[in-house]
């Protein structure tokens, strides 16, 4: 089931937001990002994001969730517990929805360069790699960033058959 996420979600959000970033970001981007996102990063980040995410929830638990800002599908995470079981097309499905009701033609997301499995995930699910795109992670108060080497993916409208 999906329905918009709320703040009773937080702390599921956390942990998975933060278990998921360590299994498809560690040995993937710079040494110097590693530090500022442990679990109190996420924590404090998840109750910011409450507004852009929806969940996929089984069995009354949160399984999964995705965030969209305008045409960017940002976080697609699913809990260790669901990988391989579908949850992710699911959510990745709605959040390119959500990007086309909002009046974009053409959904898009970055992943980094190194995270194979979301990589060949967004591949099976049609979506693709357009080539390389830095994303500046935030580190600080001020707004320091790390500069982080992704990949731009996009997911084309449908041919008709
Ligand atoms: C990315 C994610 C949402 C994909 O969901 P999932 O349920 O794991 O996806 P699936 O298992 O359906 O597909 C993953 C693909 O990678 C393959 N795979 C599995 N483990 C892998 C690994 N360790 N390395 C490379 N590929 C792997 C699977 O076999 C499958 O490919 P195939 O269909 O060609 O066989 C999920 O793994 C996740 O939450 N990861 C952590 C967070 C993350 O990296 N999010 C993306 C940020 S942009």
């Amino acid at each position: 089931m999906l329905r918009p996420a709320s703040a009773a979600d937080v702390d599921a959000i956390a942990r998975i937001w933060f278990e998921g970033w360590c299994d498809g970001h560690l040995g993937h981007v710079p040494d110097e990002l590693v530090p500022h996102r442990g679990f109190d990063s996420f924590e404090r980040r998840a109750p910011l994001r409450i507004a852009d995410a929806t969940v996929a929830e089984i069995d009354g638990q949160v399984a999964g969730f995705v965030m969209v800002v305008g045409d960017e599908v940002e976080q697609v995470y699913v809990d260790r517990a669901h990988r391989g079981g579908g949850v992710a097309a699911v959510v990745l499905a709605e959040g390119e929805r959500q990007v086309r009701a909002g009046g974009h033609d053409q959904p898009w997301l970055a992943v980094v360069a190194g995270n194979a499995r979301a990589r060949r995930f967004y591949e099976r699910q049609g979506w693709a790699d357009t080539g390389p795109i830095d994303d500046y992670a935030i580190i600080g108060e001020s707004g320091e960033s790390v500069t982080v080497p992704c990949r731009r993916y996009v997911k084309p409208p449908r041919t008709a058959d």
